[in-house]
């Protein structure tokens, strides 16, 4: 699995370089779920494709920006599922945004999720790496070279709140226990690109981060094999708790489809906690 590491790390200079100059146009079509592609969304899945189509362990890949699965090496061990550019709607105010990986071998599904990252491509590149049974592992690209910084550990209890999704279509009891948090305390922090607003949290030791089931979206808008169970797999490695608006554990999900999606909780123990208690679960 080291070397899909390496790989990331090494593609994400690049990813990094045409964010900073490629046209941020639209193309004409719109991607597997219906949303529109921004030239930078097709580049980038492109440069991830090369980077990994040859790659022997790579049984096959499957990206938010493409409607099938691209099979690549019959005996390879590994598929890997992967957003290319999450944010892309925030790209244009030149906000954070990133890229998510998740590698399942076998079928993809929770149980077969033995490894994640992510890359922020903030102020400067971020990459984070979780193999199954370990610690997350934060890097940064300094001096042109990654270096470790440190291991993700989450706190007991954050101090931030980020909800996705317009109020205007959440539930009554959505709305009761968020700004319930705002009322104690918690600071809203929230850019709508997941891997800055997820990344956030699990640095700062801790909060909430929620996209639940709305009026518009009801099975709430992340995409479970390449946004939501990479994401799982670190907020449990980091101590943290990720689940559904009915209290099941991402990682027990069932996917019906590659582009499947469900409504989504991370956050440390203190805050999913009090979410349960607010919804009424068990
Ligand atoms: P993508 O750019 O890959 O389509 O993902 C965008 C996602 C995610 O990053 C973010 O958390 C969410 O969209 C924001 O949605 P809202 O604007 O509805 O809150
Ligand atoms: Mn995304
Ligand atoms: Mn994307």
């Amino acid at each position: 699995m080291q070397t899909i590491f390496d790989t990331i790390k090494e593609v994400s200079l690049k990813i990094d370089e045409i964010i900073i100059n490629e046209d941020l146009g639209y193309v004409d079509e719109t991607n597997a779920t219906g949303d529109q592609q921004l030239k930078l969304d097709v580049a980038c899945d492109i440069i991830i494709e090369k980077a990994f189509r040859d790659n022997p362990e790579i049984k096959a890949l499957i990206s938010e920006e493409k409607e099938d699965v691209m099979e690549c090496h019959e005996d390879g061990k590994y598929t890997l599922c992967y957003d290319p550019l999450d944010g892309s709607s925030i790209v244009d105010a030149n906000l954070a945004v990133g890229a998510i990986f998740a590698i399942y071998e076998g079928e993809p599904s929770g149980d077969t999720l033995v490894g994640a990252s992510y890359v922020v491509f903030g102020p400067r590149i971020e990459v984070v790496t979780l193999v199954r049974g370990e610690k997350p592992i934060r890097y940064r690209y300094i001096n042109g070279a990654y270096q470790l910084f440190h291991e993700i550990q989450l706190g007991e209890k954050g101090h931030i709140n980020a909800s996705g999704g317009s109020q205007k279509h959440w539930q009554d009891h959505h709305i009761k226990f968020i700004h319930g948090l705002f009322a104690d305390g918690y600071r809203l922090r929230y850019s709508g690109g997941m891997v800055p607003d997820l990344h956030q949290i699990l640095v700062k030791g801790g909060g909430l981060f929620s996209y639940p089931s709305t009026a518009d979206n009801p099975n709430g808008k992340l995409r479970i094999l390449f946004e939501v169970l990479p994401f799982a797999l670190i907020y449990e490695a980091a101590g943290g708790i990720a689940i559904d608006e009915k209290g099941r554990r991402l990682l027990e999900l069932t996917v019906s489809h590659p582009h499947a999606r469900t409504p989504c909780f991370f956050g440390s123990r203190y805050e999913i906690n009090r979410f349960k208690d607010e919804y009424g679960i068990e």
